[in-house]
């Protein structure tokens, strides 16, 4: 088996940078290169302020200071890295497509495919080419006609290795893996590079926890295990609804479930719907694979966790306007947390852009605190969706960088994301300089009932009457 020394990633995105870094740490002898064509992605990844990486993830600058031009390096020279690597990992972003055929549900593959002709177009010797994107199942065979019709009649052998990193804890995840998944040929060739991949991954992690597969298994096998973990969510998310109409808590129907070791207690946080750049994704893209092959009740089945999910969000978002006695025109009402969840700086698909559209809609004035989310990002989010003017979006909703005195005079305050440092604020000042009856909307059950309305707040937390 060749022993791989130099490899490339391309794509410096959450998932590129993070995982490289972590090869990088964890296998000194390998030559780790990162690229990318976004010119200011990679010079943040080369900065001197380890603070300013355009990822944050804790552990993650740590990783970087050390092992950075040593044995890890960000570059935009796409064709050099290449050129020189003798496994290539595809790591680019897969979104869900907005135009032509299978618009809103399809992947889009341009950017794999544009991969795939370029490293096509520029490898001299052998290549083993690595799936690290989350893809539909048979993209392989895609690539390989790609690589096989267009290259330079060198040999390239395909692996998926999805990968199951959750931001915000990324680190951890990687260097504490359940399982790597390794999808290749069956052949004598094919085998080799499993073997190849298998021995990077050994550095670190128990050989049982490496599995291997056929490559469709491991392809599909990444939409499967993001559309049963967005199910858990959308399941107890509807429970949680129900549990507001009949007096029962959520929290409580979850332990309770949770101790039945068939079922097990993760991902069973009610919440204000699910976000992130993979569930929602994923799995509009596993609806659209089943239809494709004219599986409509399979189709329909996983679309329902989705449209579960949208009514979390709106349902949450009506409830604040409701409380509020029905108008919010006008009133100053705190968005605590912006990102998808805690510990990352990612929005994407994030339930605060859902949640706040809606108050807008409402004419709510709205302010928006965020420990990690830039102020541009919350105003791109905003802006995507096209609702209503760019302008018109950043006279009605403002950004701050202090919590604590935003909250005089607002009417509401609503938390969207999970922060540790919401939990640890001066609960009692805030109520005091907050308009009366002062209203909380928790819609990440992070804080304590009893002592939020001991203080004084309207106190709402999702899944509780
Ligand atoms: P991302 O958008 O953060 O990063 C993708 C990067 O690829 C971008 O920096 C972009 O500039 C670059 N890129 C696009 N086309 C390129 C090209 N032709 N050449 C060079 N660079 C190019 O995306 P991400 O979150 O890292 O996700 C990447 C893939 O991994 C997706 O398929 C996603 O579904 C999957 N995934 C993501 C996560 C996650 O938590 N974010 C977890 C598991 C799997
Ligand atoms: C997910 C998968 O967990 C990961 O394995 C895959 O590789 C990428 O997609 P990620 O989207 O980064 O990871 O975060 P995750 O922790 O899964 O959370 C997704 C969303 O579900 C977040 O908005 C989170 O707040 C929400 N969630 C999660 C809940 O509302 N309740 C829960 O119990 C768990």
């Amino acid at each position: 088996m060749k022993k791989i020394t130099k490899i490339c990633c391309i794509g410096a995105g959450y998932v590129g940078g993070p995982t490289m870094s972590v090869i990088a740490k964890q296998c000194p002898e390998i030559q780790v290169t990162v690229v990318d064509i976004n010119q200011d992605r990679i010079d943040q990844w080369n900065t001197d302020d380890l603070d300013t990486l355009p990822i944050y993830e804790p552990g993650l600058k740590e990783i970087v200071g050390e092992r950075r031009g040593k044995n890890l390096f960000f570059s935009t020279e796409v064709d050099k890295a290449i050129d020189e690597a003798q496994m290539i990992f595809i790591s680019v972003n897969t979104p869900t497509k907005t135009y032509g055929k299978g618009k809103g549900q399809a992947a889009d593959l341009k950017f794999i495919e544009l991969c795939a002709r370029n490293i096509a177009k520029v490898a001299k010797d052998d290549k083993i080419v690595v799936e690290k994107s989350t893809l539909p199942v048979r993209t392989a065979q895609a690539i390989q006609n790609i690589l096989d019709n267009t290259g330079n009649s060198v040999k390239f052998e395909i692996l998926s290795n999805p990968e199951f990193l959750a931001e915000g804890t990324a680190i951890e995840d990687l260097i504490h893996a359940d399982r790597v998944l390794i999808g290749g040929n069956d052949t004598p060739s094919g085998q080799a590079a499993k073997d190849a991949l298998s021995a990077v991954y050994e550095h670190w992690l128990p050989k049982e926890r490496i599995l291997q597969t056929n490559v469709w298994s491991s392809e599909l096998s990444k939409l499967v295990a993001n559309a049963f973990l967005a199910q858990r969510v959308s399941s107890i998310n509807t429970i949680s609804a129900l549990c507001e109409k009949t007096d029962a808590n959520i929290q409580e129907i979850s332990r309770a479930i949770g101790f039945d070791s068939r079922i097990g207690p993760k991902f069973l946080n009610a919440s204000v719907g699910f976000g992130g750049s993979c569930f929602q994704k994923d799995i509009l893209n596993l609806v659209y694979i089943a239809r494709s092959y004219g599986l409509n009740e399979v189709a329909d089945y996983w679309e329902q966790v989705i449209i579960a999910n949208d009514y979390q969000k709106s349902r949450f978002a009506e409830n604040i306007i409701s409380s509020l006695y029905n108008t919010i025109s006008g009133k100053k009402i705190i968005i605590y947390g912006w990102a998808f969840k805690k510990d990352t700086n990612d929005t994407r698909e994030s339930a605060a852009i859902a949640v706040a559209d809606a108050l807008l809609e409402e004419r709510a004035e709205i302010i928006v605190y965020d420990p990690k989310v830039s102020e541009e990002r919350i105003y791109a989010d905003l802006d995507y969706l096209n609702t209503r003017s760019p302008e018109e979006n950043r006279r009605l909703l403002k950004v701050t960088k202090d919590p604590v005195e935003v909250t005089k005079d607002a009417h509401a305050i609503a938390i969207l994301t999970e922060w540790d440092e919401f939990k640890t604020y001066d609960w009692k000042t805030i109520y005091k300089q907050m308009l009366k009856p002062a209203f909380v909307f928790d819609g990440r059950r992070l804080l304590d009932n009893d002592t939020m309305q001991e203080i004084g707040f309207n106190y709402y937390k999702i899944g509780q009457s």
